[in-house]
């Protein structure tokens, strides 16, 4: 039966945990990130996702947010947009500290290790909001057991969108284990499309000039060696998708892992 807690408002539907905000980061006025207890029986592959959602007048919103916490975190983390008339967002970018979130029991994606054949390099590619299931993989040290090499790029409109992934690499460049074992594998490739800054770009772009492999000090893409995993917009899911399959990658699956994986970013 449904439970009902302290909060009278709140009727806990089945199949769903409701979980305690610990902290809200407020990076734009586009984007915000949070992060919430973990209920003691959830489980999930860094990388997933899971349905996020908030009573709104009675009934429950759901959308799918990638955990950007790694899956050891004792926490869970997410990175979100804040869509003004958007169902649930305009609701969620209000939460503090104390108000309580629903999430549905089961995650589930595709941006996980898992669906990759073994590799040497592992470029992650995200734009805007997309880098939240990256954030998870760079912070799980199966990651780097498994490459060698981890790239993650991150394209955004503006300097200031780019702030999270800048406070994550710092986080792991200070993080008492994460910091040894990452050592110099990780790179952070961060450009921004309107605004002036050294790195700037659109990735398609970068991939297609050849400027992000003499940037990184890599050879261009290469299937027997180069893994990815794709994270933004329709539109930049579809471009990215088609530089690596002339590249000669494939596409893979949880149940038939190749050399790529994609997922649509989190839209509001
Ligand atoms: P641009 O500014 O040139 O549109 P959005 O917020 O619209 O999802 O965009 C996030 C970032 O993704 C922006 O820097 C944007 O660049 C870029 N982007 C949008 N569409 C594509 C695409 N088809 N391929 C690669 N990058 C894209």
């Amino acid at each position: 039966a449904p439970v009902k807690t302290e909060n009278a408002e709140l009727i806990v539907p089945e199949g769903v945990y409701a979980e305690i905000v610990l902290s809200v980061t407020h990076y734009t006025d586009r984007l915000f990130r949070f992060r919430m207890t973990r209920p003691a029986g959830f489980r999930f592959r860094s990388g997933e996702f899971a349905m996020i959602g908030l009573m709104v007048e009675g009934k429950p919103i759901y959308r799918a947010y990638s955990i950007a916490s790694p899956s050891w975190d004792e926490e869970l983390e997410f990175f979100s947009i804040k869509v003004p008339d958007g169902p649930l967002t305009q609701h969620l970018q209000k939460i503090k500290p104390g108000d309580k979130v629903l999430m549905r029991k089961k995650p589930t994606g595709t941006l996980v290790l898992d669906a990759l054949t073994p590799g040497k390099r592992l470029y992650m590619f995200s734009t805007g909001t997309g880098i939240a299931p990256f954030a998870s993989l760079i912070r799980d040290p199966e990651t780097y057991e498994k490459f060698e090499e981890v790239i993650l790029t991150h394209t955004c409109r503006e300097v200031a969108e780019l702030q999270y992934g800048f406070d994550l690499v710092d986080e792991i460049r200070n993080h008492e284990f994460l910091a040894e074992l990452v050592g110099d594998k990780l790179k952070h490739y961060a450009t921004v499309t309107r605004e002036d800054y050294p790195f700037q770009g659109r990735i398609t772009d970068l991939m297609e000039s050849g400027k992000l492999y003499a940037d990184l000090g890599v050879p261009p893409l290469d299937p027997a060696v180069d893994r990815g995993m794709i994270c933004g917009s329709t539109a930049m899911l579809k471009d990215t998708k088609a530089l690596l399959e002339k590249a000669g990658l494939t596409e893979g699956a949880n149940n038939k892992p190749a050399e790529f994986v994609i997922e649509r970013a989190f839209v509001g």
